[in-house]
């Protein structure tokens, strides 16, 4: 077994596949080497097979290529054969070193989760310790209130947070808690929530789930008003996803704020991709309208993971009347990570510094794509999540994968999102690659 290696290290027995046999070595023996700190020097980078492709095996063991939808090859680059890097071994700064040793500047920070930078220092300092000190034990660790702290003073709509893992899993507790309080069922919506039950349309989801949900067009403040009359005293919530390609219009977020007031529903916001980004807060510390309760995760913990749901007392303090808990919620090494993160969104306008960026990166792109007169190339969304667009699906596939080519990963569709690590010889070497992509498109199309 090609893997077998990385169980070996000291203090480590092989894994072992019958639950009712004993380990090789009991529990409560102390092992050789106990108290001294276990060497891993034996555990290597996965290892290559010769007569297989990463994507290949891959593809045998993982049912759609990856555990996250968007970073299947037909996700990333339109088409499941296309020529391009599939999988990376290493990510510092917003520099990806891939399988092949390619190196790629990173334009889509790992889906917008990560703003500071790969591998940032003072994360994987704090992580570290926090994984020496023991990452989870038979009690709550006291970062967990430290961080609720931190997080209730950065987050307008926090009077009260509880942490999970997922930005789906914070979404959907927001709505239960919603449903729990109002003791109503329906809910109304627009954006993407992740995979949970209560917003999707998928095969799998039981029709009666589905029921409950409408989903309203972003921004129609007529078809917002149909919704909310039609689902009259059953109306538990409104959850808003502020920024899908562009900023919510006001007016249509003011008009739910009201409406869900009127109507005695909680307002929820998912700021899972906005928190942390468009400002510490995000949409509603920017926008000033404060919903009721809100969803974070993604930037919350710079790529660790670690996602919050948080609102008014009240509602949060519903919690207390249905079940939401996961084991792993409260693992100190996320919530180290985050620490992190509100100490410097609390020293220093991160917000300001990404979307400063985010103008740059976008801007050097849109030169790239004028100087080449490649038709049929747009930039489009706000410039803290910016994104590209393309006349052709066959178009968007040559320009991703020639960008890989020369060195830089873009974001098929929404978004692209700038970091602190790209920096203004990033910014440059950006501009000059997707040049050289474009060039070479240009070249094909002339020959
Ligand atoms: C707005 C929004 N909400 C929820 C989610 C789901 O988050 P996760 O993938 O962490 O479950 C996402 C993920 O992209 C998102 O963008």
């Amino acid at each position: 077994m090609v893997f077998s290696r990385f169980f070996k290290s000291a203090g480590n027995p092989e894994p072992n596949d019958d639950a009712n046999e004993p380990a090789s070595e009991p529990a409560d023996e102390p092992a050789d080497d106990a108290g001294e700190s276990p060497e891993f020097d034996d555990v290597e980078s996965p290892e290559a097979l010769p007569d297989q492709t990463w994507l290949e095996r891959a593809m045998a063991v993982l049912p759609t290529g990856s555990s996250a939808g968007s970073k299947r090859m037909e996700a990333l680059w339109g088409a499941a054969d296309a020529h391009a890097p599939s999988h990376y071994v290493s990510a510092v700064g917003c520099q990806v070193t891939t399988i092949d040793n390619e190196t790629l500047i990173d334009c889509t920070m790992a889906l917008g989760s990560v703003t500071l930078g790969y591998a940032d220092e003072r994360i994987t300092s704090a992580v570290v310790a926090a994984m020496t000190g023991g990452n989870v034990a038979g009690l709550p660790h006291a970062l967990e209130v430290d961080v609720a702290e931190r997080f209730c003073e950065a987050v307008p709509c926090s009077e009260k947070v509880q942490f999970l893992k997922t930005g789906a899993e914070a979404v959907a507790a927001a709505v239960r808690l919603a449903r729990t309080y109002t003791g109503r069922d329906h809910v109304i919506g627009c954006g993407y929530f992740g995979w949970h039950d209560w917003s999707v349309t998928e095969s799998g989801v039981p029709a009666a789930t589905r029921a409950l949900y409408t989903a309203i067009p972003f921004g129609d403040v007529a078809a917002l008003e149909h919704a909310v009359s039609a689902a009259g005293s059953n109306l538990a919530a409104i959850v808003i996803e502020p920024v899908v390609e562009t900023l919510a219009p006001t007016e249509w977020v003011s008009r739910a704020r009201e409406l869900a007031t009127q109507a005695g529903a909680a307002l929820i916001f998912d700021e899972v991709k906005t928190g942390f980004r468009l400002a510490p807060g995000g949409y509603q510390e920017q926008s000033g309208i404060t919903p009721d309760l809100s969803a974070f995760g993604k930037a919350l913990a710079n790529g660790f993971p670690l996602a919050a749901v948080c609102g008014s007392a009240a509602l949060m303090d519903a919690a207390r009347g249905t079940w939401i808990s996961s084991t792993l919620a409260g693992e100190a090494t996320a919530l180290a990570a985050a620490r992190v993160v509100l100490q410097l969104h609390a020293e220093h306008d991160v917000c300001a510094d990404l979307a400063r960026i985010g103008t740059e990166m976008r801007s050097a792109v849109s030169n790239a794509v004028r100087a080449s007169r490649v038709p049929g190339i747009s930039i489009e969304g706000i410039d803290p999540m910016w994104f590209l667009t393309f006349d052709s699906p066959a178009l968007e596939t040559r320009f991703l994968t020639a960008s890989a080519a020369n060195g830089i990963l873009f974001k098929r569709g929404p978004y692209n999102f700038p970091s602190l690590a790209h920096d203004a010889g990033t910014i440059h070497e950006i501009e000059s690659r997707t040049s050289n992509a474009l060039v070479a498109i240009r070249d094909e199309n002339e020959g």
